[in-house]
């Protein structure tokens, strides 16, 4: 029996398979949703919302997704969904960044490399802010840049 062959679909999945751009996802955790109303001495007068908006101008070949929660699991549950296929993990985990050898092991089983980031200079403030459960499973740190933290993870991996 002779068989159509659909060519537009052919076309279709070979792009799919070669996903053309750069994946990158952006996981803030807790507390983050309230960038511009939390702390503005410390966070700045931005939301994320804003800035991301700015982002994805920058790189405009570089598919930026995001997702925030204020819930570890969730967390951890995103970074599972995207940390095979995906070619990076941005992921300023907040407070999490602290305490959580679950975010940790869940990093180290990934297959993409994971930057960590913070709005602060966690170093300039308290104690129990300078050591993090992450670190040491993530690719690279960056700390202290404002929001421009984000973006300097983004041309880490893009290098
Ligand atoms: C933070 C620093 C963390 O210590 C804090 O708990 C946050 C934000 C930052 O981006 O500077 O929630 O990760």
């Amino acid at each position: 029996m002779r068989k159509n062959i659909h060519f537009s679909n052919i076309l279709f999945t070979f792009a799919e398979i070669n996903h053309k751009k750069m994946r990158i996802q952006i996981i803030n955790g807790p507390n983050l949703n309230l960038l511009g109303k939390r702390e503005p001495g410390i966070y700045g007068q931005q939301s994320f919302e804003d800035y991301l908006q700015q982002l994805r101008a920058q790189y405009p070949d570089v598919q930026i997704d995001y997702y925030q929660s204020n819930v570890e699991g969730e967390l951890i549950n995103k970074m599972q969904e995207v940390g095979f296929d995906y070619d990076g993990i941005v992921l300023n985990a907040g407070a999490y960044t602290h305490t959580s050898i679950a975010l940790q092991d869940c990093i180290r089983s990934l297959k993409c490399p994971v930057i960590e980031v913070h709005i602060s200079n966690v170093h300039q403030r308290e104690e129990f802010r300078h050591k993090s459960m992450i670190s040491c499973a993530c690719k690279g740190v960056i700390c202290g840049f404002g929001m421009n933290s984000y973006r300097l993870a983004v041309e880490a991996l893009k290098a």
